[in-house]
């Protein structure tokens, strides 16, 4: 196989802690106690291997990026090395003075998660009082200090049906981008996926109201919106490919081709603290295992749609068939496709309602 070519962006999850419960959390259910993460002296180390590797964009994120209190440090480093920084945070600790800082220290966007489009459901679902207030304020905060803001809703039964009001949220926040987020079910949201599937109807009115906002509001508001895959023909390219242009960095220092990764258990993971990060980029075997095309079964090894897909997500692949190697069953081609949606119309009829926190 061919040398991987530099990768470009980075998902640093800095840390696991938050103060907010989402059922939905893409971090694993054995979250890491704080005990466990890289120091600073480790992380400005790593980011430092990152831009010598070539990395243009790093998203800062966790649980809450902002409880690390050597996140201006961070961001001060990645900004020396004129690496764009992306913060992703829940918005639900940070003063002025703190945005000042991070601001001041070289931070080039805020991407502010919203749980509902009211204080009701944001509260329900992040089980955290006054959430939504305090986050309407970050963003308030974030515009004022002249940063680019995007604000990032996860979609699920439970606020499907709030997609106007997000999209209204956004235009009076004066974000510069809405990014409705259908959830993925692993993780947390695996685990709640009973409370958490939305069902066809409501997706298919997703769809339209999304539709009609994208052209009703191009040039002003970006609206970044994927069909669910549980309602969908075809798979997204998750991470643009597996070990492509982009990895991930859990709070421990372990380097994962994508959040879900370690779902996968015949994969082996390196750590930056053993091995120098080019060369886990390069050979690390988790990374090496989906990368290119090689691994490919068919339908995907001759279908004419592989470059644009990667085949879809090996995570999800193997979730539902066992196999990491085969066709994501969001895929219509796929002979597990009809699981997908199975499993879809099986956790509706479900209809479970409460949900399991999570909880560090
Ligand atoms: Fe993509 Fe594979 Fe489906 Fe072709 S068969 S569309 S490459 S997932
Ligand atoms: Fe792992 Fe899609 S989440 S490849």
């Amino acid at each position: 196989m061919p040398a991987a070519g530099p990768p470009l962006g980075m998902l640093a999850e800095l840390t696991h802690r938050c103060p907010l419960q989402c059922p939905y959390c893409s971090n694993p259910v054995e979250l890491m106690k704080a005990n466990r993460e890289l120091n600073t002296e480790n992380w400005l180390r790593v980011f430092a291997e990152a831009a010598d590797l070539g990395i243009l964009q790093v998203h800062l994120s966790g649980g809450e990026p902002t409880l690390r209190r050597d996140l201006e440090e961070i961001v001060a480093c990645l900004s020396a090395r004129s690496v764009y920084t992306n913060l992703i945070t829940a918005g639900v600790n940070l003063t002025e003075a703190r945005i000042a800082a991070l601001s001041e220290a070289g931070l080039d966007h805020v991407q502010l998660s919203i749980q509902g489009a009211d204080a009701e459901v944001t509260e329900k679902i992040g089980k955290y009082k006054d959430g939504f207030a305090k986050k309407l304020k970050t963003a308030r905060l974030v515009r004022d200090a002249g940063l680019p803001l995007t604000l990032n809703a996860p979609i699920h039964r439970h606020n499907i049906h709030q997609m106007r009001q997000f999209i209204d949220l956004a235009l009076k926040l004066d974000a510069d981008r809405l990014e409705i987020a259908n959830v993925q079910y692993y993780g947390w949201a695996y685990l709640n996926r009973s409370a958490l599937m939305p069902d066809l109807a409501d997706v298919e009115r997703q769809v339209e109201i999304v539709e009609a906002a994208r052209t009703d509001l191009k040039g002003v508001l970006n609206i970044d919106f994927v069909t669910p895959d549980y309602y969908a023909d075809y798979p997204k390219p998750c991470m643009g490919g597996w070990a492509e242009d982009a990895f991930v960095i859990i709070p421990d220092g372990t380097v994962l081709p994508c959040h879900a990764a370690q779902t996968i258990p015949t994969l082996t993971f390196d750590n930056v603290t053993e091995t120098p990060l080019a060369e886990i980029w390069q050979s690390s075997p988790a990374l090496e295992a989906y990368r290119g095309y090689d691994w490919m079964t068919e339908p995907c090894r001759s279908c004419p749609r592989k470059e644009l897909d990667h085949g879809g997500c090996r995570c999800q692949a193997y979730a539902v068939t066992g196999d990491a190697a085969q066709t994501d069953p969001a895929c219509i081609l796929s002979p597990h496709h009809d699981k997908l949606r199975h499993v879809a119309e099986a956790a509706v009829a479900a209809g479970e309602d409460s949900f399991t926190y999570r909880r560090i």
